[in-house]
């Protein structure tokens, strides 16, 4: 891009090996300038296998700037199946990146508007013309400009998406008796999805977020939220039972977004013949899917071996991120706060890390006025955690919104670096004894993820409220400087981040990039203008 700075950010993976190479701009590096480049190292371990993304981590151009990530089992994988597909899930936003980050920050606050569309596998499909009418031909040209549907007007109901003339449904080929691993990854940046297969039994959830192996779940429906990776296994039907549907040769896939004012619909196809024709869309939904995304299957990933989460007795401290937006009284902008603190790009003069690259002690957090300040320092804005700490993380939804947007929205909560335990979610306010014998009681075993949702809870004290919590617990094993956002860019940008900092200074110093001076400046020659 000639005038517009880059990162890239391996979401998913833990970077522990090159945390200056996690690509979070003013966090961990400088963003790269036009016509300069960055050398990253993405360095995974044994036990990283799974299905992860890239995407940019510059304001919201992880929206189009982002693909598809594989750790591959080199045959280690516990399960069988016979070949793989990839199945990933964009949003299709009416705007471009930087306009839509550009009116999210400005005064007056802009809105952008919902999906458009719902991109799988490159292919979208923008809202369709015949629910919403606009003047014709305006309806969105893929990678062009607008929709005639209004922006932001909640509907009831769900809005079928479209097929523009010309262009085909996404399609998946499988083969007749075949077991496919299914990676699902959603790499929307809004949208919260539910999918089911019409006439398939179930999906077979393997993997959630990649690492570790899941003790198998079957679910006919499937949810997929911003930042996501589900790992499913799919049993293609059987030559019979091709014939017993009629010789059937294609299936819908079929999606819908969810806890947004307005809701999508969209499809793919399974087609079990190369050489039959894409279907369009049918006229009837074939599939029914659950209207209250929330706590779908709380409590049941467990792993099927590896890594134990650490006890309850083990927790050394909770830190609660309070989630509130409101309108910034010095800068007129809406902001989204986290605990009281909103941080942005614009946050840090210096990277985080290279400032503490370069000036040791003096850039660290102070941890003694974190632990009396919810768990943020003043001077840095940043979290500090000690090495081998066992934290428990707590997202709390306090259902506080600035009346100019008055929609109380779920988040998709994404840690980068090691990933968390989660330990559940629920609606009201967290409380931690209840949810640990709550554990106890279902024998719950917690799997490690680096995104789950905080939902759209009717609050249990006043149900005209929404509010909920999410709650994690981490052993911090994994010095750098890491972030902790929502993964609905729009907030994100808008300031519902926060940064951790974990270990000490030598700690931190210890892990060096190879050209630490061209890190530190971008004069070196690893990370230098290009021409
Ligand atoms: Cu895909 Cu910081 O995230
Ligand atoms: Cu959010």
């Amino acid at each position: 891009m000639s005038d517009l700075n880059l990162t890239m950010h391996w979401h998913g993976l833990t970077q522990r090996m090159a945390p200056f190479a996690d690509g979070t701009p003013q966090a961990s590096q400088w963003p790269i300038p036009p016509g300069h480049f960055f050398d990253y190292e993405v360095a995974t371990e044994t036990g990283d296998a799974g299905t992860y993304f890239y995407h940019s981590h510059v304001a919201m151009q992880a929206t189009t700037c982002s693909g598809p990530l594989v750790v591959d089992d080199c045959s280690s994988c516990p399960f069988d199946y016979d070949d793989e597909r990839i199945l990933y899930f964009q949003d299709y936003l009416r705007e471009s990146d930087q306009k839509m980050a550009q009116d999210v920050q400005g005064v007056p606050y802009r809105w952008p508007g919902g999906t458009n569309g719902i991109v799988l596998n490159g292919r979208s499909i923008p809202i369709d013309s015949k629910v919403t009418p606009g003047p014709s031909g305006q309806n969105g040209v893929f990678g062009g400009g607008h929709a005639s549907n209004p922006e932001g007007h909640p509907s009831p109901g769900v809005k079928q998406i479209a097929n523009e003339e010309g262009c085909t449904l996404p399609v998946i080929d499988v083969e007749p008796g075949k077991t496919y691993r299914f990676r699902i990854a959603g790499a929307t940046g809004l949208s919260l999805l539910t999918m089911a297969i019409e006439d398939h039994a179930e999906f077979r959830v393997i993997q959630a977020d990649g690492m570790q192996y899941l003790r198998p779940v079957d679910t006919r429906d499937l949810q997929l939220g911003p930042g996501q990776r589900f790992d499913v296994l799919f049993k293609a039907k059987t030559i019979e039972e091709l014939a017993a549907d009629g010789n059937k040769t294609t299936y819908y896939l079929q999606f819908e977004t969810r806890s947004r004012p307005e809701q999508l619909r969209g499809y793919a196809v399974i087609r079990y013949d190369d050489n039959v024709a894409v279907p369009e869309e049918p006229a009837i939904p074939p599939v029914d899917l659950p209207a209250n995304p929330n706590g779908w299957l709380e409590y049941t990933f467990e792993p099927l071996t590896g890594v134990v989460a650490p006890a309850a007795e083990e927790v050394t401290r909770r830190i609660t991120l309070e989630v509130v937006q409101l309108k910034d009284s010095d800068t007129g902008r809406q902001i989204w706060q986290l605990s009281g603190i909103s941080w942005t790009e614009e946050s840090n003069k210096v990277p985080l890390l290279v400032d503490i690259y370069q000036r040791g002690r003096n850039a660290m957090p102070n941890y003694t006025v974190a632990k009396g300040n919810k768990g943020w320092d003043t001077k840095t804005g940043s979290f500090p955690i000690k090495l081998g700490e066992v934290v428990e993380l707590v997202i709390q939804n306090t259902g506080t919104m600035s009346s100019d947007i008055g929609f109380v929205e779920a988040h998709p909560f994404h840690v980068h670096s090691q990933h968390v335990f989660d330990i559940g979610s629920g609606p009201g306010v967290y409380d931690a004894e209840a949810n640990n014998a709550k554990i106890e009681r279902l024998g719950y075993k917690p799997t490690l993820r680096d995104t789950t949702m905080l939902y759209r809870y009717q609050d249990t004290v006043d149900p005209g409220q929404a509010a909920g919590w999410r709650a994690w617990r981490l052993k911090a094993t994994a010095p750098g400087v890491w972030m902790v956002h929502c993964h609905i860019l729009a907030h994100m940008v808008m300031g519902m981040q926060a940064v951790f900092v974990v270990g000490n200074e030598w700690d931190i110093k210890e892990i060096a990039p190879n050209d630490v001076a061209g890190y530190l400046d971008y004069g070196g020659s690893v990370y230098g203008n290009s021409t």
